[in-house]
């Protein structure tokens, strides 16, 4: 398995996105370590605290627009969108360095990205999300799905892992601070279980068409 570890610097920026898309290519899912640099993925967690201590996080759901239904028996964090509209500094930088890894990714794998969508994620003590799969039947556009965990000091008796379902084998990814997981969002099955800490991330996807 291909495990980077690189400070986030603008020189190294490439070196961090090749880390990404090389392990994708090779494994069918990309990690990275360190993706979010340590400041940024401080900053982004006080953002998602606050929101949760505010009670702005609502229940996700499943599936999209009309179709969207909650039920806590398959999924049970909570989300709240980032946007560009809330000029928050954090969000913007991390949108920034989305903006340039979609450029790079288009430009090195003729991906053909053009949009994408990116949610802080909770889940409390207790939460998991059953096995899926994260493109809907009914809207084909989400590409890929990219996952950014925000947990310093994260234990393996905490839970919480990522389990991806390959054809042969199952990879369990511990949601460590600043790790990034890239994969295919039509391709993988996966499912997060049931966590025993506050589990916290940045979830999204590359979208096309
Ligand atoms: C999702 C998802 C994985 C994770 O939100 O669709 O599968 O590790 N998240 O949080
Ligand atoms: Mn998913």
């Amino acid at each position: 398995m291909v495990l980077c570890q690189f400070p986030l610097h603008s020189n190294l920026l490439h070196t961090l996105f090749d880390c990404l898309i090389d392990s994708y290519i090779k494994n069918k899912v990309g990690l990275a370590e360190n993706f979010l640099s340590e400041p940024l993925a401080a900053h982004l967690k006080e953002n998602l605290i606050a929101l949760y201590s505010g009670r702005h996080l609502l229940p996700a759901g499943i599936g999209n627009d009309a179709l969207l239904v909650h039920d806590n028996l398959i999924r049970s964090d909570k989300i709240f969108w980032l946007d560009p509209k809330h000029n928050d500094p954090h969000e913007n930088a991390f949108f920034d360095l989305m903006d340039h890894f979609i450029r790079y990714l288009n430009s090195t794998c003729y991906t053909g990205i053009t949009g994408y969508e990116f949610h802080y994620t909770l889940y409390e003590k207790g939460a998991f999300y059953k096995k899926h799969f994260d493109q809907f039947r009914s809207n084909k556009s989400r590409a890929f799905s990219m996952i950014m965990y925000l947990n310093t000091g994260w234990q393996e008796a905490d839970g919480g892992e990522l389990c991806i379902y390959h054809s042969d084998h199952s990879q369990m990814i511990a949601p460590r601070n600043g790790k990034c997981v890239f994969f295919k969002s039509s391709e993988l099955e996966h499912e997060v279980l049931q966590t025993h800490q506050p589990r916290l991330s940045i979830t999204g996807w590359l979208k096309s068409g």
